[in-house]
């Protein structure tokens, strides 16, 4: 098991995130950005880290209709996603570790992803990429809501004083 599929299969960790996951600063605008670059006509839309599936509840509130995949790896995760979807036949949640190749699900219109990747080794960021755009339609694309390094360190402090 890779290093951060351990280290979010631990339920504390994983119920550490939850509690805080509302609080995280410009959250929602990012979301908002993220949601406005979903193309009208997506159908199908993949989520690798999905947490307990809150950007796809997100999505899902203004398009119903779409169907989706999440993928993780904590079972503490898994199991909230699988509760908020379990009356709705659209949404799959599927075990996976993002460390490994994807697993094969046909192709997407939306691949979606918030403050997962970055748990990933580079190298596994890049190929990761890669297969996300191998399996996006003629016109899909690929939406990643992230923190991503700060240029200076005080910045980064100052970053890390925001997220807590
Ligand atoms: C900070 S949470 C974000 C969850 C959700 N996307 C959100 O925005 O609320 C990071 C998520 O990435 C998942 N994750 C981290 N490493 C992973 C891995 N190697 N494979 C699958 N999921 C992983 C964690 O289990 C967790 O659900």
């Amino acid at each position: 098991m890779s290093r951060s599929a351990k280290e979010w299969s631990n339920a504390q960790n994983a119920l550490a995130y939850l509690n805080v996951a509302d609080t995280l600063p410009h959250r929602s605008e990012g979301e908002s950005v993220l949601l406005d670059h979903i193309p009208q006509n997506a159908r199908r839309i993949l989520d690798p880290g999905t947490g307990d599936g809150r950007l796809i509840r997100l999505i899902k509130s203004i398009r119903p209709e779409i169907e989706a995949v999440a993928l993780d790896i904590s079972p503490t995760m898994l199991k909230s996603a699988r509760e908020h979807f379990a009356n709705d036949s659209t949404v799959k949640v599927i075990e996976h570790d993002l460390s490994q190749p994807l697993p094969d699900l046909d192709y997407f219109d939306a691949v979606v992803s918030s403050f997962a990747i970055h748990h990933l080794k580079h190298e596994r960021k890049q190929s990761l990429y890669e297969e996300v755009y191998d399996i996006l339609n003629p016109t899909g694309i690929f939406c990643n809501l992230e923190h991503v390094a700060s240029p200076s360190v005080e910045l980064h402090i100052g970053f890390l004083s925001a997220i807590g």
